[in-house]
Formats: structure tokens, C-alpha cells, sequence
């Protein structure tokens, strides 16, 4: 299996609940390990940016008001298949659809506020991640 990178934000939501570390043990659990880290309130040219493949979406300006309410917290996990590994463990994009015990069914409210984000493929994680971090801010795992 492949050795992945993804790009994960945990939302203005979930900051504000304090529930940073309870979805940092979800992502330990699960074998991925944080490489970086940091935390930002996003200004909404950044948070536009970053979702500027959605400009057109009916909820664009939603999120992006939602997303710069608050400071987030975001890293680059690393492990086997993080891409997917990561997408499993956050659950459907609607909490009310995420499976349980996945991190949008315990920890979001709502689409429009649903506790946290993760890269959809390989291709744009490596976009994303370098949206947020250099690559000398990339701490490799060696043990
Ligand atoms: S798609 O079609 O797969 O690209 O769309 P999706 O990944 O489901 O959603 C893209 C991002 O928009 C957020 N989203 C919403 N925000 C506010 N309101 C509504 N109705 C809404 N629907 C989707 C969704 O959480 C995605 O953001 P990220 O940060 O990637 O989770």
C-alpha cells in the first residue's frame, strides 16, 4: 500500500467545541500521523482560494463566511492510504448521513457546519497541502 499525504482542516465548528484533540486521537487511530501543523484564522481571500474550485456553488459564499468565523486547525497526515483513510474516518459530507462514529456523525452539526475537511485525491492533496505549507515546514516520520 501507498504511503499518502492528505491536507485536513479541522472547521471553526469544531475548534470552537474544543474538540481538537478528540479528532487528533481519531486520526492516531487510525495510523495516520500529523507531519505539520497549524493553527490560522483564515482571511476570506485565503478561504476563497482554497475553495475556489466551488466559487460557482450556490453555497460558496456560506462557506466561506462559515470558514473564516473562527480559527481552524490545519495539518498534513501521512500514512498508508491517507487520502481514503482519512475521507473514511470523517464520514459523508451531511452528519446526517456519516456513518457512526465517524468524525462528521459525533462532532458536526450540519452541512453547512460539519467539524472538519480532507483532501479528495492524491493529486489534490499535494494542491492543498501547498496552499498552507511550505515543503520545509513538512516533518517526515522516520519513527
Ligand atoms: S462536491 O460536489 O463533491 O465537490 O461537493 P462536496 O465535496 O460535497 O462539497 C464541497 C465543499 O462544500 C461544502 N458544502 C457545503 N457548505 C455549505 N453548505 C452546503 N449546503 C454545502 N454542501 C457542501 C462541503 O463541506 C465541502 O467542503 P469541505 O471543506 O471540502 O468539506
Amino acid at each position: 500500500m501507498a504511503v499518502e499525504r492528505t491536507l485536513s482542516i479541522i472547521k471553526p465548528d469544531a475548534v470552537g467545541n474544543n474538540v481538537i484533540g478528540q479528532i487528533y486521537t481519531r486520526f492516531e487511530a487510525a495510523g495516520l500521523k500529523v507531519v505539520a501543523a497549524r493553527m490560522a484564522h483564515l482571511t476570506e481571500k485565503e478561504a476563497g482560494g482554497f475553495y475556489e474550485v466551488h466559487r460557482a456553488r450556490p453555497f460558496f459564499k456560506d462557506l466561506v463566511g462559515f470558514m473564516i468565523s473562527g480559527p481552524v486547525m490545519i495539518q498534513v497526515l501521512e500514512g498508508e492510504n491517507a487520502v481514503a483513510k482519512h475521507r473514511d474516518i470523517m464520514g459523508a459530507t451531511d452528519p446526517k448521513k456519516a456513518a457512526p462514529g465517524t468524525i462528521r456523525a459525533d462532532f458536526a452539526a450540519s452541512i453547512d457546519e460539519n467539524a472538519v475537511h480532507g483532501s479528495d485525491s492524491a493529486e489534490n492533496a499535494a494542491v492543498e497541502i501547498s496552499y498552507f505549507f511550505r515543503a520545509t515546514e513538512l516533518c517526515p516520520r522516520t519513527r
